[in-house]
């Protein structure tokens, strides 16, 4: 039996967890605190790096000390801690992973240095075990990209956003229709009352080969509609929504039909499984295309519970347990916390590509890396 301590503080949210993993395998969450500084932020409209830092800052060690005694656990009975080393904001990034090798360090554990999108490509094997390979559709306010994840720390990016994610074209269409931050939530809500064939809005890329996916236009498309509406109605802002969110939704159920076709020729013998990831994964619309979608390629789709969508701790300390059970495999050693053959001298990465094709043609970020 393995139990991490997980920390996260790369974007906007400042959690922790404490996650176990059976001698099977088998994940179960013990605690998963979680405190969102959206308020703080709500009234610039977005995340602003600095205050997300200092807030982090304050409220960590209580977040620590939370998840450790609803876990009912001491330190007696941790065997490592995890925490996001990048990508994301680099001053939130400093603190979870400061923090961590602080703690690490007094409790003589072993600190694993964890990239925040392996924590939501590897959260469906805690909630559902799924094997590997499978397809990995990361939506979240920072990444759109398709990932073919083959085996832990082997990782293939099979098509992303040439420009904005899907999260922050969200989060744009919802500032520019004057609808509350954070956007994704704001603008499901509305488009459930509007009348998504009201305005004619473009599905960019859609009849290009491959998998890569564009958004910026879509989101200049409804700022163009709503200029000519001016003043824009409430009824308006609904059908800008419902246009916006099914644009969005036919882009993906399109690249996905193309996903599961690709994944189908490179394992014939494998049920096609996608795993869908990320904060947009919390919309109900685009949720039930991807079922929609996956059950005409005869495929599963594995969509985490919600709060395990957004960004959390114990897909952190999950990633964490996955990594450490396969080094304490290879080297028990590792469990008695010397530094040796951890993470401890990880830096903080504000880029870090998951694919290593991707990583060795950009090398941004990465220790000691020109750039
Ligand atoms: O994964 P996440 O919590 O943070 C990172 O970006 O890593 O994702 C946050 C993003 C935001 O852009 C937010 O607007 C979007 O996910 N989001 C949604 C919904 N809930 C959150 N987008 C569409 N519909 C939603 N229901
Ligand atoms: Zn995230």
């Amino acid at each position: 039996m393995l139990t991490v301590l997980g920390i996260e503080t790369s974007c906007d949210e400042t959690a922790a967890a404490v996650v176990e993993m059976d001698q099977s395998g088998k994940g179960q969450i013990l605690s998963n605190v979680v405190r969102s500084q959206i308020n703080e932020h709500a009234s610039f409209g977005g995340v602003v790096p600095e205050i997300a830092a200092r807030s982090h800052i304050q409220v960590l060690d209580g977040i620590v000390e939370q998840a450790m005694r609803e876990a009912g656990k001491d330190w007696t009975n941790i065997s490592g801690v995890a925490a996001t080393a990048g990508p994301g904001l680099i001053g939130g990034v400093i603190v979870g992973l400061m923090t961590a090798k602080a703690l690490a360090m007094a409790a003589d554990k072993p600190l694993i240095g964890v990239n925040h999108l392996e924590g939501h490509a590897l959260t469906a094997r805690l909630t559902d075990q799924v094997a590997f390979p499978y397809l990995l559709l990361l939506v979240s306010g920072g990444h759109t990209q398709y990932l073919l994840v083959k085996g832990l720390g082997d990782y293939e990016r099979l098509g992303t956003t040439i420009d904005d994610a899907i999260g922050e074209a969200f989060d744009k269409t919802a500032k520019l229709l004057g609808l509350a931050y954070p956007g994704g939530p704001a603008v499901e809500k509305a488009a459930q009352k509007g009348d998504a064939e009201r305005f004619s809005l473009p599905r960019p890329l859609l009849n290009r080969e491959g998998l890569e996916m564009s958004f910026a236009g879509l989101k200049t498309a409804v700022r163009t509609a709503a200029l000519k509406e001016e003043p824009v109605s409430e009824q308006t802002v609904n059908d800008l929504c419902a246009g916006f969110q099914k644009a969005v939704a036919d882009v993906i159920e399109n690249r996905s039909a193309r996903a599961f076709q690709l994944f189908k020729d490179r394992y014939p013998e494998v049920d096609p499984v996608m795993v869908v990831a990320g904060g947009v994964a919390a919309n109900d619309a685009i949720r039930t295309r991807l079922a929609s979608v996956a059950k005409n390629h005869n495929a599963t789709l594995v969509a985490p519970p919600h709060a395990l969508c957004t960004d959390n701790a114990a897909m952190i300390a999950w990633a964490g347990l996955e990594r450490l059970n396969h080094l304490s495999s290879k080297n028990p050693n590792i469990l008695e916390g010397n530094g040796k053959g951890d993470d401890m001298d990880m830096s903080p990465r504000p880029r870090w590509p998951l694919d290593q094709m991707s990583e060795s043609v950009l090398g941004f970020g990465r220790k000691g890396a020109k750039v």
